[in-house]
């Protein structure tokens, strides 16, 4: 099983047309990790990418982050929201436009790009929700791994049509959902080509640890918080919205096969409690559609 992993794993290392971050993800990065950085150094960064901004200062501004008081520049939010959380929204914003464009002029029946965003989108924004309110894992970094922890299957989707292909077959036939489906067919889980691809292209230790753990909790490991989050935020959005595959056919009805029994346990509470507070979640993801999509 292992060499099937490993081997499966090579062919993605041979893709010669991997998407690319933009530069100004590495720079930010660079950046944060640099004591020397200063507010107005960020800023003067993060401005060469103007359309960067536009996003950004429309994201904070927007209901989703609550805040009081307009933010008008990036120095002002990296103030308010801090330097990590400005890293954050930098990562989610590139790496949506860079991840989205690759669908841009490919039709693919076998997936459907918009349901996929949907869907992590959900995740990303139930994450940031459920890690302030909870208090558990950081909700900046909940968000972006929301947003992203699915990205294995878009490239999956996207490099091996066939492969992706045999895993949805899978899962209308016997009526599984996308995990069951694609343990039974494939030697890789989605989680293991996102930690991949992200490893590649060099992105912060909280993204690729959360996305590489989110269907297998590992307790005590370091980012135990962030995945505990985002999987309990992948289960509720399965099972509130449509699914990936679109076949949620009780809207409401919790599937407990999409939870992690270690992200159950921390977070059975909320998990048992989600018509309560669902209802203050629903309109900030219509909200974050309109805003990506
Ligand atoms: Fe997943
Ligand atoms: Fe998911």
């Amino acid at each position: 099983m292992k060499k099937a992993k490993t081997a499966f794993l090579k062919r993605f290392g041979e893709i010669r047309d991997l998407p690319s971050l933009p530069s100004i993800v590495t720079k930010v990065n660079e950046m944060l990790n640099d004591p020397n950085t200063t507010n107005d150094s960020l800023s003067r960064v993060i401005e060469k990418d103007q359309a960067i901004v536009f996003k950004m200062l429309q994201l904070v501004n927007s209901a989703f982050f609550g805040l009081r008081e307009k933010i008008s520049a990036t120095n002002e939010a990296a103030i308010i929201l801090g330097f990590d959380a400005i890293r954050n929204i930098v990562v989610s914003l590139s790496t949506f436009n860079v991840l989205n464009h690759l669908f841009e002029h490919k039709t693919c029946d076998h997936f459907k790009v918009d349901r996929f965003w949907r869907h992590s989108i959900g995740v990303a924004v139930l994450s940031r929700y459920l890690a302030d309110q909870a208090r558990v894992g950081d909700p900046e970094k909940c968000f972006v791994c929301g947003l992203l922890h699915d990205m294995g299957k878009l490239m999956l989707a996207y490099y091996f049509p066939d492969d992706f292909i045999r895993v949805v077959e899978k899962a209308r036939k016997e009526n599984l959902i996308y995990l069951e489906a694609e343990k039974k067919t494939l030697p890789v889980c989605h989680s293991e080509v996102g930690y991949f691809i992200i490893k590649k292209w060099g992105i912060p230790p909280h993204l690729a640890n959360t996305i590489y753990s989110h269907h297998a909790i590992q307790p005590g490991a370091t980012f135990f918080d962030e995945s505990v989050i985002v999987n309990v935020a992948d289960g509720i959005i399965n099972s509130y919205y449509p699914d990936f595959l679109n076949n949620n056919t009780s809207p409401g009805n919790l599937k407990y096969a999409y939870f992690d029994p270690h992200a159950r346990k921390r977070l059975n509470v909320w998990i048992e409690s989600v018509p309560k507070w669902m209802p203050q979640v629903d309109p900030l993801i219509r909200d974050a559609w309109t805003f990506f999509l």
